[in-house]
């Protein structure tokens, strides 16, 4: 897997806190917040040390997989021809007190889903939604750990897929294949993955119990 250069959309809590992971992974962090980088050139050298304030245009176009990480309702404001043909992480959740009313969100099934309309030549991915910014650090392990957490990645695009998935162990967790980008509904806000701490095994069998009777399982692409 060539991923090298990891690009984050959001400079805040979950921004800063993938960042983090990610330099420890040994990955390229660019960081890009909603205006002029000289604006959180400071607060990224005391929250992610070693990462690079770029502009959002800057991220997307150097980064090999592309991190969502801005509140839901600024969906509108990512720029669909700069994520064209791109891998794109979605972190983001709905939650009406910070996102307010979101009428859109009833013509979807997920909220990527939602998010993919507006971007729709991005090769999205499901993941990172379900686990607390602080917990990324708090709960990483290496492989192999007899008590690493499991998260789920669901995607459309298996080259996608795959790239999510070995960002998500190299982060240090162990990344279940969740299927089709749809499945995401699986680990939304209000879930019990969404709620709860899983093991690959726990993981699975909430997927499993969600998805039963969709038949959606299978991968696609
Ligand atoms: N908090 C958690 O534990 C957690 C866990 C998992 C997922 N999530 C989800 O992750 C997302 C981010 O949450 P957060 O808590 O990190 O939010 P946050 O602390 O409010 O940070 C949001 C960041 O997004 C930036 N932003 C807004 N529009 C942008 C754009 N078009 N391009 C680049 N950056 C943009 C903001 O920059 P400006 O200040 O310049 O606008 C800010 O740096 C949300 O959707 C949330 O639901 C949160």
């Amino acid at each position: 897997m060539s991923t090298k250069t990891i690009g984050i959309l959001g400079a805040g809590k979950v921004g800063t806190g993938v960042a983090r992971q990610a330099l420890k992974a040994g990955y390229r962090v660019l960081i890009a917040a909603s205006g002029d980088p000289k604006k959180i050139d400071l607060i990224i050298s005391v929250m992610a040390p070693g990462a690079t304030a770029v502009t959002a245009e800057e991220a997307m176009a150097q980064a090999d997989l592309v991190v969502l990480s801005v509140p839901l309702h600024k969906f509108r404001t990512l720029d669909p021809a700069a994520l064209a043909g791109k891998h794109v992480l979605d972190t983001m959740n709905f939650w009406h007190d910070t996102n307010g009313d979101m009428p859109e969100l009833e013509d979807a099934s997920s909220s990527s889903e939602m998010v993919l309309t507006h971007i729709p030549e991005a090769h999205m991915a499901k993941s990172l939604n379900h686990i607390g910014y602080h917990e990324l650090e708090l709960d990483a392990r290496p492989a192999g750990a007899a008590d690493r957490r499991a998260l789920a990645v669901a995607a459309d695009y298996d080259e996608t897929r795959a790239m999510v998935l070995e960002f998500v162990e190299r982060l240090g967790f162990d990344a279940v294949d969740a299927g089709l980008l749809t499945n995401g509904t699986a680990f939304e806000p209000g879930t019990p993955i969404f709620t709860g701490s899983y093991d690959t095994a726990g993981l699975e069998s909430e997927l499993d119990a969600h998805l039963a009777g969709r038949g959606e399982l299978t991968a696609a692409a």
